[in-house]
């Protein structure tokens, strides 16, 4: 099964791809992952992603659709299916998409759109928390880690300031329309109520997947 995750930065695509790849056991793909990995590292990407992620900008189409291409390439993609996240964040991304796909033999089952009203998004980046050693994302009152927890084991994202949150938010719902108009003309997607807890969101995006198994 090969699907897509999207929604608005802060609806919960990381959380919830989280545990679809747990149940169906999909190879999580996520752009803003990769970007993050190369920029911890300080490679020649990270360097040019980190000069657009801290803006709230995107990151230029070709050095994107160039490293998911080249991710969906490996073989445990097709052995195993993928959940891309976070990827077609534009169009011309989407387009990409479906002519990589076509190449590698590869075919899109569904898209999971999690739509959550926008207004309740900066307070969900705001209080996000994501754990040191293994990446884990949880939120200091929505979703907190089990019991008493150091607050040093965690850090916040950089481009979870409020003034890059603000821009992140009006650059992805400029672009988010279009993309969403291009699946459901090929009706591929699956809206979900994401203004519910995090276990309610789940359960409707596995009703959603077991059509689709
Ligand atoms: P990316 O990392 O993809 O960030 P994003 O799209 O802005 O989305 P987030 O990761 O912030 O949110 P999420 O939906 O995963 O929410 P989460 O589950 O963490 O991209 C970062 C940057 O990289 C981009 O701005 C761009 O510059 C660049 N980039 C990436 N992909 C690109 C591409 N294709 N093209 C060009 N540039 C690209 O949840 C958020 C918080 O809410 C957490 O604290 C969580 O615990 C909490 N939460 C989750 N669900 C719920 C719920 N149901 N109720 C209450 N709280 C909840
Ligand atoms: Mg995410």
């Amino acid at each position: 099964m090969n699907l897509l995750i999207m929604g608005l930065p802060g609806a919960g695509k990381g959380t919830q791809a989280a545990k679809i790849v747990d149940t169906f056991g999909l190879k999580h793909v996520s752009t803003g992952d990769m970007f993050r990995a190369a920029m911890a590292n300080k490679t020649e990407l990270g360097l040019l992603a980190k000069s657009y992620i801290d803006k709230g900008d995107l990151v230029p189409d070709e050095v994107t659709n160039g490293i998911v291409k080249e991710r969906l390439a490996e073989g445990d993609i097709k052995e195993h299916g993928v959940l891309l996240d976070g990827y077609p964040r534009t169009l011309d991304q989407a387009k990409a998409l479906d002519q990589a796909m076509a190449e590698l033999g590869l075919s899109l089952d569904g898209v999971v759109n999690i739509d959550v009203a926008p207004e309740s998004l900066v307070e969900r980046l705001s209080g996000r928390i994501i754990h040191k050693e293994t990446g884990a994302t949880f939120h200091k009152l929505f979703n907190p880690p089990a019991g008493d927890y150091n607050e040093d084991d965690y850090y916040q994202r950089e481009d979870d300031k409020p003034e890059t949150v603000k821009r992140r938010l009006d650059v992805n719902i400029a672009q988010g329309e279009p993309i969403l108009a291009h699946y459901r003309a090929k009706n591929l997607v699956h809206d979900i109520d994401g203004n519910q807890d995090i276990n309610d969101v789940f359960a409707s995006i596995v009703k959603v997947l077991e059509t689709l198994k």
